[in-house]
């Protein structure tokens, strides 16, 4: 059994040496700030301070808590977070305003995080400053945050679409004023992962190295986390990131992802609790009311992140979990057993990919032992139903297996299905049936048409009429379910027969996506019972 929880890369360990990588990833989390400008979403005060407190157990460095100048809810949450005497640093956003710093101040918070825009556009359009103004204010009041703060953070927002030598000297302005640290904004998602490491490794090389470089990146092209790896490759030590990676328009660079990145594919050293992440993400998708939820593919966290149905893929896993899942979903807090062939089979997705082996893993898991026949039809229903672009629910498939292993063998059957053919529509449904019937041990081939009110009913009929001269019978009961949702659903026909020469009555089922055929072969089976009974008897 693999016991690494991880697979380290050689490729990786030889790449890490022309990197800037640093000794140790700090988190800075602003869920509860940028993640909260996600439209729609918006925590209630008691949601907050249960959210700050688990990103407090998580290991978050730093938890923005909020921006306590816009209102009276972002400041009570602000103050009361900082009471709370969490390990996390709690900070504050302020735009460069004194009536902004102060209510950071107010509301007690351990550090400030200040920001003002250092691109062309922003500044010219938003701010309607120019660049010399722009510096003077950085200046102005960074110094004043100084005043009542040790740490101060500074933001040039828009940084990625800045003159990069304007953003380094906005840089070095709040530095030479009290900035303890500078954070490196894709304000609008717009940058490459590797000119964001050039702009990145520029801010390391012109700064001092006292100074912690945080970087910021927005989803808009896909490519928050990557750029945000970008930065750590490049001198960046803090990523600034939240949960699920809610934030505004596309969001920003999800926690789960960035953290795992650095852990798993550089083992950068880190605080984070890594076995917290996906019980905090779904802690936070519960507060988020269904507005926005964990994708089924998301990475990590997602439902199929740790799945597996192509049978090739199943196949090694059971060898070695770390062959197709690069870490071990209990890294991150998603529980499974310690048994990896247990892990396999239940993470194996039944599907048109499925390969025996999965399969074979799955019904042993039920304790089910098919014959070679039974197994074969199995294998080819389920890859049959697969094959219509369905993932074969739990439901399905327990049908499916229940169906073929309350079949008779092939060779004790009385009647096998060889031709169906129905008509329907705005016409009288007709159906035509052709069966091989056992006659003194000699299969006999029979064929009927007969027209009803729908096409099973035609059907039924047909049947009845072929068999008629070895039984007469009458469907006492018919019953039909849907098993999963979904007009292409798997439709479970459950019937009751009896055979009107011995009164003996049968129950069968079978289960098929056209009801037609699960109809048909629910029938057929009856047929076939009650023959196997009438042998039996003699
Ligand atoms: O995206 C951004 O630029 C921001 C700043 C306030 C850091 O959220
Ligand atoms: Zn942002």
């Amino acid at each position: 059994m693999e016991k690494k929880e991880i697979y380290v890369s050689t490729m990786m360990e030889k790449l890490r040496k022309n990197l800037l990588l640093p000794d140790k990833a700090y988190f800075f989390d602003t869920t509860l700030r940028d993640g909260e400008q996600t439209p729609g979403i918006s925590f209630t005060h008691e949601e907050k301070l249960s959210i700050a407190s688990s990103l407090n157990e998580l290991g978050i460095d730093v938890i923005e808590a909020g921006f306590p100048v816009i209102s009276e809810g972002d400041f009570a949450a602000c103050r009361d977070i900082s009471k709370l005497g969490l390990n996390s640093e709690i900070i504050g956003l302020a735009r460069m305003k004194k009536l902004d710093i102060d209510k950071v101040i107010e509301a007690d918070m351990d550090s400030i995080h200040v920001f003002i825009a250092t691109s062309e556009l922003h500044m010219r359009e938003k701010l309607e400053m120019t660049p010399q103004e722009v510096i003077e204010s950085i200046a102005e009041h960074v110094s004043y945050a100084k005043d009542h703060y040790e740490k101060v953070l500074f933001s040039a927002e828009d940084a990625t679409r800045s003159d990069l030598d304007f953003l380094i000297k906005a840089n070095k302005t709040a530095i030479e004023h009290g900035a303890t640290r500078v954070n490196i904004p894709d304000t609008v998602g717009t940058i490459s992962p590797n000119a964001f490491g050039f702009i990145v490794r520029q801010n390391y090389e012109a700064l001092p190295k006292n100074i912690r470089i945080a970087v910021h990146c927005h989803n808009d092209f896909g490519l928050a986390v990557a750029n945000t790896i970008a930065g750590f490759e490049n001198g960046a030590s803090e990523a600034q990131t939240t949960i699920m990676g809610l934030g505004e328009r596309a969001g920003n660079a999800s926690f789960e992802e960035t953290a795992m990145s650095l852990y798993a594919l550089y083992q950068v050293p880190m605080n984070i609790n890594t076995r917290l992440i996906f019980p905090t993400a779904k802690l936070i998708e519960s507060y988020c009311g269904g507005k926005i939820k964990i994708g089924r593919l998301q990475p990590l966290i997602g439902q199929n992140a740790f799945a597996h149905e192509s049978g090739i893929h199943a196949h090694a896993m059971i060898k070695n979990a770390r062959a197709y899942e690069p870490i071990t979903p209990e890294l991150i807090g998603i529980k499974r057993t310690d048994n990896v062939e247990e892990i396999v089979k239940q993470s194996i997705k039944l599907g048109k990919h499925t390969g025996g082996h999965a399969l074979k893993a799955k019904l042993e898991d039920l304790g089910i032992h098919p014959s070679d026949e039974q197994f074969q039809k199995i294998f080819t229903n389920v890859k049959r139903y697969g094959d219509k672009g369905h993932e074969v629910a739990e439901e399905d498939f327990l049908a499916i297996v229940k169906d073929v292993m309350g079949e008779l063998p092939e060779e004790e059957q009385y009647v096998i299905l060889d031709e169906l053919t129905v008509l329907t529509g705005s016409i009288t449904p007709t159906s035509t049936v052709r069966l091989k019937i056992k006659n003194n041990g000699e299969f006999i081939e029979k064929l009927a048409s007969s027209t009803g009110v729908g096409p099973v009913d035609a059907s039924v009929k047909a049947i009845v009429k072929c068999f008629e001269p070895m039984s007469r019978v009458k469907l006492l009961e018919y019953n039909i379910d849907a098993i999963t949702g979904g007009s292409d659903a798997l439709g479970n026909v459950m019937i009751e027969l009896m055979d009107l020469d011995t009164h003996y009555i049968v129950t069968t089922s079978a289960t098929h996506e056209d009801i037609v055929m699960s109809s048909v072969l629910a029938l057929l089976k009856g047929l076939n019972k009650i023959q196997s009974y009438k042998q039996t008897e003699k």
